[in-house]
C-alpha cells in the first residue's frame, strides 16, 4: 500500500494493489477459516468499480476485514456473484460506516491465556487494559475454563467457557484470581449496552465462526452486567493516571493483546519506558516483534507453521500464544511470576 504516489498516481497499479491485498487476504487469512470470507474476497479483488471505489479511501481504510464487516452489518448478500454490486451500489452508506468504524475483535477467549499469569500474582488484581475495546478481557474472573480435555471450571453459572490447547509446562491455575477493579483505555471504548456498539462487535465474527459469536453473546452479557471502568483516550496519555487509581492493597496489573501493532515504533517505546517505571505488573501478549526486545529473549523460534502470539510478563516472554487465546504453549522453565514483589 505504499506504493501510493501522490506526484503520478498510477490507476492501474493502485488497483492491483488493492485487488492483491484482497486476494492474500482470501489465500492467507479466510482460507481454511472461512470459506464465504474467501470467496468474497476474491469477488472484490476481481470488480473493477468496486477497487475505484476503494481506492479512494484512505489505505487503512481498505482493509478487506473492514469492508466485509461493514457490509455484512448493513445486511449484504453473502454470495459472490451479488455481493460486489450491492456493495457499489450502496457505496455511500457502507464507505460512510467503513470510515467511522474500527476493527475493534474483542476476543474473550484471550483471558484463558492471561490466566496462568493473572492467578500467579499477588491477589487481588486492579486490572488495567489498554486498547480494551468493549473490555470483555477484562473478567476473567467471570469465565469458565476447558484446557485441552480436563474438566470445565471456573466461575460457576458464567455463560462463557473458554476451551484451550496447551503444550509445555503451563502452570494452570486450581484458583480463579480477585479482581478488585477492572478499568481500561481505548481510542475508542466500545459500550457492551449499546445495541449498535455490540452489533458491531457481532459483524466483527467471520461468517462460520458460530462458537465465537456464541461467546461474544455470553461475555458481553457478562459485561453489561458489571461494566468496567473504560476511558477514551490514548493509552501513553491514560496508562500511569490509571495504574494510579488502583485501590490501595491490590497489585494492578497493566494488559495488553492485539493492541500495540496499531502503533507506531515510536509510541511502542514511550509505552514500554512508561509502563517499567510504573508501580504494576505488566502482560504483554502481542504478535511477535511488535514489542522490541522480546524477540531477542524467546527461547525458542517463533513458530513458521501457524500465527502465534508472545506472551510475557514484565517484559521476560513465557509463552506462544494463539492470536485468539485459541492455544497456549509454555515455555519450559517460565515461572508464571518469578519476580513477583
Ligand atoms: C484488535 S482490538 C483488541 C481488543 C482487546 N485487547 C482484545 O484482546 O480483544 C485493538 C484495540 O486497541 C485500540 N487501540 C489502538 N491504538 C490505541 C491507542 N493508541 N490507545 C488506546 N487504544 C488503542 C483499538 O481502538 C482497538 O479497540
Amino acid at each position: 500500500m505504499s506504493n501510493e504516489s501522490s506526484t503520478a498516481p498510477d490507476r492501474d497499479s493502485g488497483l492491483r494493489t488493492i485487488a492483491d491485498e484482497y486476494r492474500l487476504f482470501a489465500g492467507h487469512q479466510a482460507k481454511g477459516h472461512s470459506p464465504l470470507y474467501e470467496e468474497l474476497s476474491l469477488a472484490v479483488a476481481t470488480d473493477e468499480r468496486l477497487l475505484a471505489l476503494l481506492r479512494a479511501l484512505p489505505p487503512i481504510k481498505r482493509q478487506p476485514n473492514l469492508l466485509l464487516a461493514v457490509a455484512r452489518h448493513l445486511g449484504a448478500p453473502l454470495d459472490p456473484h451479488g455481493f460486489p454490486s450491492w456493495v457499489v451500489t450502496r457505496w455511500d452508506r457502507v464507505s460512510s460506516l467503513m470510515l467511522s468504524r474500527l476493527t475493534q475483535t474483542n476476543e474473550s477467549a484471550r483471558c484463558a491465556t492471561l490466566l496462568p499469569l493473572l492467578a500467579a500474582l499477588p491477589q487481588p488484581l486492579a486490572l488495567i487494559e489498554v486498547g480494551a475495546s468493549a473490555g470483555l478481557c477484562l473478567y476473567p474472573d467471570r469465565y469458565r475454563y476447558r484446557y485441552d480435555h480436563d474438566d470445565v471450571w471456573g466461575a460457576a453459572g458464567s455463560p462463557v467457557t473458554l476451551p484451550c490447547r496447551t503444550t509445555g509446562p503451563v502452570p494452570v491455575p486450581r484458583r480463579l484470581p480477585e479482581v478488585v477493579r477492572r478499568a481500561g483505555v481505548d481510542l475508542n471504548p466500545l459500550d457492551p449496552s449499546d445495541p449498535e456498539d455490540a452489533g458491531w462487535l457481532e459483524s466483527l465474527v467471520w461468517p462460520e465462526q458460530t462458537e465465537r459469536l456464541e461467546r461474544l453473546r455470553g461475555a458481553l452479557e457478562v459485561a453489561r452486567s458489571e461494566p468496567a471502568h473504560v476511558i477514551r483516550g490514548d493509552l501513553n496519555e491514560a496508562v500511569s493516571r490509571l495504574v494510579a487509581q488502583a485501590p490501595e492493597g491490590s497489585t494492578p496489573v497493566v494488559f495488553h493483546s492485539a493492541v500495540l501493532a496499531y502503533l507506531s515504533p515510536e509510541a511502542r517505546l514511550r509505552f514500554a519506558r512508561t509502563v517499567r517505571d510504573l508501580p504494576c505488573r505488566w502482560i504483554s501478549n502481542e504478535a511477535p516483534g511488535v514489542l522490541p526486545g522480546l524477540l531477542d529473549l524467546l527461547p525458542e523460534p517463533v513458530p513458521s507453521d501457524r500465527a502465534a502470539f508472545v506472551l510475557a510478563l514484565d517484559e521476560r516472554p513465557v509463552a506462544f500464544t494463539g492470536p485468539h487465546g485459541e492455544r497456549l504453549d509454555w515455555f519450559a522453565g517460565a515461572e508464571p511470576a518469578r519476580s513477583a514483589g
